[in-house]
């Protein structure tokens, strides 16, 4: 099984760029940068790490940000994930990023664009990776800060194939950003958003993504298991759900395997991500290695798991053809 998984060309829907922020890297970045993060060594970071719900991972992963400057910086933190994934065999991501968590500290949003578009090209050339980008919005931030993000990407719109919703879902619902998802929409991206695992209000707030956001893709959406209406509507839109069994270990201590079992029992269009690997210690094919360990998974069933995260990519139909 081990072999299975190492071996199929793999997609990945569901990762975080500054989630794959590795502590070595974090440690030189800021070293090279000369940015004080109050650690003496990689080792004092990880020492650090005490995730357990959302906003206790939330609050690290932010300030680490501090250690990413310049547009190289974005290039290094970039490429250094798809040289990871290349090696075991990911030939297709739509990774995310977060603009605000850097504007929002003086950074430039072009220096972050460059780097990650370069490192894209490069990827593709030189590992056989290929990337579509998409960029989230913060939820705990204001919908006129995410706009104003939104305005600054539609010059790189050839750059970004969608937007989607990340970060604290606690009172920041949906129907927050209606406006911004509704111009993204015309403006030509695909739609995206969070519905993360056991949070506050998530029926209402997956009933929000589907009936008023009119979304492409759900993040997460292990709840749509809670309601039935919730379920005939995903699987009738045939909507790609992205679920992270180590990230929900974190944030609900559960892999969540059985709820997993159940969406593809019920034909919901099952992926199977990383979502923050550096944070979580583990890549892509770990979190499969996870639902073999922990709920010993078929082969059917990983291949099936592997086949939908192709079919629901925002990839062309050519390209689709080309993977499946
Ligand atoms: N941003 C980075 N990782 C996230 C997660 N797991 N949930 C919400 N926002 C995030
Ligand atoms: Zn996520």
């Amino acid at each position: 099984m081990t072999d299975l998984i190492a071996q199929l060309p793999k997609a990945e829907l569901h990762v975080h760029l500054e989630g794959t922020f590795e502590p070595e890297h974090i440690y030189q970045m800021a070293q090279r940068n000369g940015i004080e993060l109050g650690y003496a060594s990689p080792d004092d970071i990880v020492a650090a790490y005490d995730f357990h719900d959302l906003p206790s991972f939330l609050s690290f992963y932010y300030a680490a940000m501090n250690a990413l400057q310049t547009e190289q910086d974005f290039y290094d933190l970039t490429y250094a994930y798809f040289e990871k994934v290349a090696a075991e065999n990911v030939v297709y991501v739509e990774p995310f990023f977060d603009p605000q968590g850097h504007t929002s500290r003086g950074i430039a949003f072009d220096t972050v664009i460059k780097g990650i578009h370069r490192a894209q090209l490069d990827a593709e050339q030189k590992l056989g990776v290929k990337s579509n980008l998409i960029m989230c919005f913060l939820r705990d931030m204001s919908a006129e800060s995410a706009m104003q993000h939104l305005q600054l990407a539609i010059p790189y719109k050839d750059w970004i194939i969608g937007v989607g919703l990340d970060s604290d879902e606690k009172d920041n619902p949906p129907s927050k950003f209606a406006a911004v998802f509704e111009q993204a929409r015309a403006e030509g991206f695909r739609l995206t958003m969070h519905c993360d695992v056991n949070q506050k209000d998530i029926v209402e707030h997956m009933h929000e993504c589907l009936d008023l956001i009119a979304v492409d893709r759900i993040d997460h959406g292990v709840n749509s298991l809670d309601d039935p209406a919730l379920i005939h509507k995903i699987k009738s839109l045939d909507l790609g759900l992205t679920v992270c069994p180590v990230s929900n270990h974190f944030v609900v201590q559960s892999y969540t395997t059985a709820e997993i079992r159940q969406m593809m029992a019920h034909d919901l269009k099952v992926t199977i991500n990383s979502d923050d690997p550096a944070y979580f210690g583990a890549y892509l094919s770990d979190n499969f290695r996870a639902l073999v360990k922990e709920a010993d998974f078929s082969s059917d069933e990983i291949t099936t798991l592997i086949r939908n995260a192709f079919e629901v990519s925002w990839l062309s139909a050519t390209d689709k053809a080309h993977y499946l």
